[in-house]
This record gives structure tokens, sequence and C-alpha cells, in this order.
């Protein structure tokens, strides 16, 4: 039953009521609603300048809310069912390195999946935090990382009795979730708080059908990317908090350390009017594109080389659930990577996929998805089919060494110690300094702490070699490596490292 406080948009009504005043503005930002003539004002137009406002009386102020912006958090809190709910405008980041730094002090145990996004690996510097990781499970037909199971989790909980936290991601990039309401009863039942990564799941708090979200399985706290499915602006997510073991002014202290002092008014009212929208209209829209996602799913399943993955697929795979939001397409007999699909759709046929891997290309349907987008999808597959697709060929499947890197420091450990540039090709050995990834997906294949193999040389290599944009220290064929040699405090881990190193290289 809708709760009719939540027709209300109280940062959104209260910044329509401030751009009407007719204001003469002595604040920041210096274009005083708009009153500059440049390009990007042209192309935008005058609105979006007019409520491009700071205004610390009115609009109260997200850093300390005690007005509009405050009822507008506590409608989303009401929205997901949540203890609190604090807006973000550096995105799912911000909340990720927030709770992992609220939760974890330094040396402090969090279990996490090895295939977390860039910015729980961040928390773990920032803070000090001991990642236990566990290694998700592979689809080697894909080649993607799904979820570890709960019993993964269950055993690395058994293993390491003192872990503070566990840290789960609902659902992983291509949809995979795990059983998440028995993963938070094991983890509290052993005093360890739940932080989940929801970046990719901000709609299951309005979708009764789907899998379920991290706070109504009870998990302690969770980072929401309503940019990514649910129509706010790009950056603005919520941390939804949902226990009393950490206060309200711990979390909102370390908020506040990541938080510029400007955040943007465009942003903040994007929240208030996704989360407005969802709970009149939630359900009803995701019914509706979860069908157009079947819809998709269906049509390109006709065209020979390309192959929709369904929940049955995710189940065959181990599986818990799977959320059908998300469009995975594996090539098959096509004489194409996925790489090169990628660029070829927004080349020749101007359609912008979330991201590709060798064998997969994904495509997010979300609150803003069209039937005539995906038939443009499914008109443009079948023509790259016509050109492509052969059954002689044949995809060297396996290419890879699909391990990660053991670890020898922790990432904050690795991250403060000397530093070395060394070529990319000598590093196998070595203690990266760095996180190396492609964007998106943003999961790092070597993080700081972590030692290069061989396998995985030549897997950054092939990366850079399919032109997927790679984000790491240096563009120049260089990497950052622990200065062994030159690091006074290293003798005192020379012998775990050599240990690791002869077991793993
Ligand atoms: C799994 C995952 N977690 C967290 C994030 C960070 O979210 P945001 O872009 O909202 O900061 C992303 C972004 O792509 C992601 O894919």
């Amino acid at each position: 039953m809708l709760d009719s406080r939540q027709k209300k948009t109280p940062f959104l009504d209260a910044l329509k009521k401030y751009v009407k005043e007719g204001i003469s503005p002595f604040d920041v930002p210096g274009h005083h609603m708009g009153n500059v003539s440049n390009s990007l004002k042209r192309f935008l137009g005058e609105m979006t300048f007019k409520a491009d406002v700071n205004a610390p009386r009115g609009l109260d102020n997200l850093n300390h809310p005690t007005g509009v912006v405050k009822e507008a958090e506590e409608l989303m809190a009401l929205a997901y069912d949540a203890k609190e709910a604090f807006f973000l405008i550096n995105g799912t980041t911000q909340g990720i390195l927030a709770s992992i730094m609220t939760v974890c002090k330094a040396n402090d145990k969090i279990i996490l999946p090895r295939n977390c996004h860039k910015s729980a690996i961040n928390a773990l510097t920032l803070s000090g935090a001991m990642p236990v990781f566990i290694a998700p499970k592979y689809d080697l037909d894909l080649e993607i990382a799904n979820q570890p199971s709960v019993n993964d989790y269950i055993e690395a909980m058994d293993s390491n009795p003192d872990a503070v936290a566990i840290f789960v991601i609902n659902p992983t990039y291509f949809g995979a979730c795990l059983d998440l309401e028995l993963l938070v009863k094991e983890a509290h039942k052993r005093n360890m708080l739940v932080i989940a990564d929801e970046a990719h799941g901000a709609h299951f708090g309005f979708n009764e059908y789907g899998p379920i979200s991290a706070i109504k399985a009870g998990a302690d706290f969770s980072s929401v990317s309503l940019h990514k499915t649910l129509g706010s602006l790009t950056q603005s997510s919520v941390l939804l908090m949902n226990t009393d073991k950490i206060s309200h002014y711990d979390i909102l202290k370390t908020l506040n350390i990541l938080n510029t002092t400007s955040p943007s008014s465009l942003l903040i009212a994007s929240l208030d009017a996704a989360r407005k929208y969802m709970a009149l209209n939630g359900q009803i829209k995701l019914n509706d594109i979860i069908n157009l996602a079947n819809y998709a799913r269906k049509e390109i399943n006709r065209i020979p080389g390309f192959k929709a993955c369904d929940a049955k697929y995710f189940d065959k795979q181990g599986c818990y659930d799977y959320d059908e939001t998300k469009l995975v397409i594996e090539l098959d007999n096509i004489d194409l990577t996925g790489f090169e699909l990628y660029n070829l759709l927004k080349d020749k046929y101007s359609i912008q996929m979330e991201l590709a891997e060798q064998y997969v290309i994904l495509g997010i349907i979300a609150i803003g998805s069209k039937k005539e987008h995906i038939d443009n999808l499914v008109s443009a597959l079948k023509d790259i089919s016509s050109k492509y697709f052969s059954e002689n060929i044949k995809y060297p499947k396996y290419r890879f060494d699909i391990k990660y890197p053991p670890q020898a420091l922790r990432p904050r450990t690795a991250y403060h110690a000397p530093l070395k540039k060394i070529k990319l090709d000598e590093a196998v050995g070595k203690i990266s300094k760095e996180a190396i990834m492609v964007y998106p997906p943003g999961i790092p294949l070597i993080i700081p702490g972590e030692i290069f193999t061989k396998p995985l040389i030549e897997h950054i290599k092939y990366y850079y070699s399919t032109g997927a944009t790679i984000i790491s220290d240096y563009d120049d064929g260089n990497v950052s490596i622990v200065d062994e040699e030159n690091w006074e405090g290293f003798e005192k881990y020379k012998e775990d490292l050599e240990n690791v190193r002869k077991i793993s290289l």
C-alpha cells in the first residue's frame, strides 16, 4: 500500500520555490543562477543553471541536514524500509568507502568476494582493513565471475571469526545474486556486519517479485546507485543504513570526510524526484521493463550467433537468483570478440552497450528503456549476424588463467611502501602498488599488495590490445611495484612473502 508521504518531494519543491524567488545571489556558484553566456548553457538551457544553487538558507545542507534534505532522506529511508538514508553525490563509490571506513579500523578483517568494485578495494587502502578474499564462481563459457556461494562465505567466516564484517555484491554487474537472507543470518550469528554493494540493484527495493533487496534481507548497510537503474542524475546514489551498531554521527562524519562542501542541488533534487516516481509507479514500471527485457531475449535468441542468457541459464550456473533487467548477450560462432561487437554497435548503429568482455556484451534495461531501442538493437544484431556468423568459427575458450593473483601485503601497506616503476613485462613476482582494471566494470585485475603473475600480465596485455579503457597508474607500459630493496620496513614481510612466492609462482 502506498504511503501517501511518498507523494512529497521536499527538496525539489524547495528548489523550485528558490528559483522563483527572484534572488540576487552573492553566494557561489559564481554563474549566479545562470547569468553567464557560455556554450554549455546554450546547449543545456537556462533552467539547468538557474537550479544549480548552493543556498544554505532554504535548501538545507547535505553535510549537516536539518531541513528539506533531512526530510527527503527520511522519505528515501521509508521507501527502502531502511532506518536511515544518506544522499550521496559521489556515487555508490562514496557509500562503499564510507561504510567500510566506518565499520573497519586498520587491521580489522573484512571478508569480500575478489570480484568487487574498485571502490571496495580503495576502502581497504583508506581504512587499513585486512581483506579476506573469497573467489567467486566462474562461468567458463561467458568467462565472467558470478557470486561465491553462501558456503564459501561461511567457510571464510569460520576460518576468520575475528572478522568484523562481510561485503556482498547484490547483484553482480551481470545480475547474479546469492541467498542474501541466509548469508545475513549467518553473518549476524557470528557478530559480523553486512555491507552491501547494490550499485546495480537500486531497483530491488521497489520490486516485490525480483531478487530481494539487501535491506529487506537484513543487511546493515547498502549503497544503491539510483542513477544506474532508477533515473536520477549520474553520480547520485544513496547509502541506506539498517543497524544500531554504528551511530548516525559516525557514518555522517565519514561521509563528510569524503564529501565536497559544495553539493550539487541538481543531484539531490534528482534523488528526491526518482524516489517519488519509484514509490508511486515502481512496481508497474519494473514489471514493464522486465517484460521488455524478456522480449529482447526472445528476439535475440532467434538470431544466429547470439544467445541472450536468462534466469534459467544463471540458475544452471549455480546462482541463487537473477536480476532479469540485465541483458547478457553471449556471442557464438560470430567472427568478432565482444569488444569488437561493442565498438561496432556504437560506431555503425549508434547503440551504446554497457560493457563488453571477450565473449559477451551487457545491456542495462532500466527505467528509461524503450521498445524502440530494443528493436534497434535486434535489427543491428541481425545485420551483424548476416555478415559475421559462420558455423566454422570456433572461439579459443578458456583463453586465460582466471585465478586471481596471490596476496602478499595488506593493500594499505603496499600503498604506503616505496615505489618503483618498471615495465609490465618485468613485473612477474613483484608486489603491485596499484590497482589495474578494465573500465567498465572497474573490477581490479590486480590490487595493491598482490603479486604479478605471468598469466595475469598476459591477461592485462590482451585487454590493452582490445582498445578497452584500462585504468592504471601509467599509460606507457609501466606499472608501479613495491621497491623491496629500498624499503627498510620490508624485512618483517620477507619470509611470508617468499612463502607466497614459492606456492604461487
Ligand atoms: C559493482 C559496482 N559497485 C560499485 C560501483 C560504483 O558505483 P557508482 O558509479 O555509483 O559510484 C559500480 C560502478 O560501476 C559497480 O559496478
